[in-house]
């Protein structure tokens, strides 16, 4: 199989390569990078992202800021409108279906291996950084394939909790708990679980350099990690075709799709690791 660095030659050379060689030399240095992902991470596996050119709520608007009310207001009618929504075509829900990592996950992954990249942490819900091998990574927004008890924070895999429409909401499997039971995915004003949080500011505060890959950087609290790692006077690497408030305190800016510039980026680390005859 061909890995995402094979792939190089396959790109065009539109990149910024000073960029790309800057990017490198800064993570050939690092012993523990994080890296912030978004939804533009996964545009070149046919998902669409949200804001920014051609984004869904760019298209179709911005979904309602109190979702999570709704929910806790009626789960039950929350739960019955999912149920209904779930028989209609839907593009996001297909395309993630449909996608598969891209070479950008799959470099992500590789500079996870390459002891590199210290841990990443994701917005994006659809799984596609741990298809590609990823393995120290926080989900900040959660997950699609899995459920999670809002009173408790246990999570199942999706398909192991039965969801029948004549006993809705579904309920916590903890006996002890009995709290209700919704996707893990995190709605607006859901607290994110504690737990998530913890682990996202102790990796930013280990973070000897910091990467935003395919962010709007403007949902908080994942936007403030890459500020707080900046602040500490740790570098900014920014992969993004379009600016964003994160591109003037970047030290590098790579404006670029990421499933083009990971691999190439990854590639240069690798070099720069051997010439410097470091493990690869
Ligand atoms: N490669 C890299 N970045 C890209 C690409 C690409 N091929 N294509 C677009 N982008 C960039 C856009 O320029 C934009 O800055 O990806 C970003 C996508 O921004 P958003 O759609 O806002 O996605 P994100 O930043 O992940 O949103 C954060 O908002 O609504 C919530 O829960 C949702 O997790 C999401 C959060």
């Amino acid at each position: 199989m061909l890995t995402a660095t094979d792939r190089i030659a396959a790109v065009t050379d539109t990149l910024d390569l000073d960029a790309i060689a800057a990017a490198a030399e800064l993570l050939a240095h690092a012993q523990h990078a994080v890296a912030l992902a978004g939804a533009g991470m996964s545009k070149e596996s046919g998902i669409p992202t949200f804001r920014g050119e051609g984004g869904l709520w760019t298209r179709l608007g911005e979904p309602p800021l109190n979702q999570y009310e709704t929910f806790a207001a009626d789960p039950r009618r929350w739960w019955e409108r999912r149920l209904e929504e779930a028989q209609q075509p839907n593009e996001f829900a297909g395309a993630l279906e449909a996608a598969e990592p891209n070479p950008g996950h799959v470099a992500l992954a590789e500079l996870e291996a390459m002891g590199v990249l210290g841990h990443l942490i994701t917005q994006n819900i659809d799984d596609l950084h741990r298809r590609a091998g990823q393995r120290a990574i926080t989900e900040i927004h959660g997950n699609r394939h899995w459920m999670r008890c809002t009173a408790c924070g246990t999570r199942w895999p999706r398909d192991e909790i039965t969801i029948d429409p004549q006993s809705l909401p579904p309920h916590c499997l903890e006996s002890a708990c009995g709290g209700i039971v919704k996707n893990d995915t995190v709605m607006f004003g859901e607290p994110i679980p504690f737990g998530a949080l913890l682990t996202c500011e102790r990796e930013t505060d280990q973070a000897d350099c910091f990467l935003t890959i395919g962010t709007s950087a403007v949902v908080y609290p994942a936007a403030q990690y890459p500020v707080d790692a900046v602040r500490r006077g740790v570098p900014l690497i920014e992969v993004n075709p379009e600016e964003t408030p994160l591109s003037e305190i970047a030290s590098v800016i790579v404006r670029a799709p990421s499933g083009e510039a990971l691999p190439r980026i990854v590639a240069a680390v690798r070099a720069r690791r051997a010439a410097a005859g470091r493990a690869p």
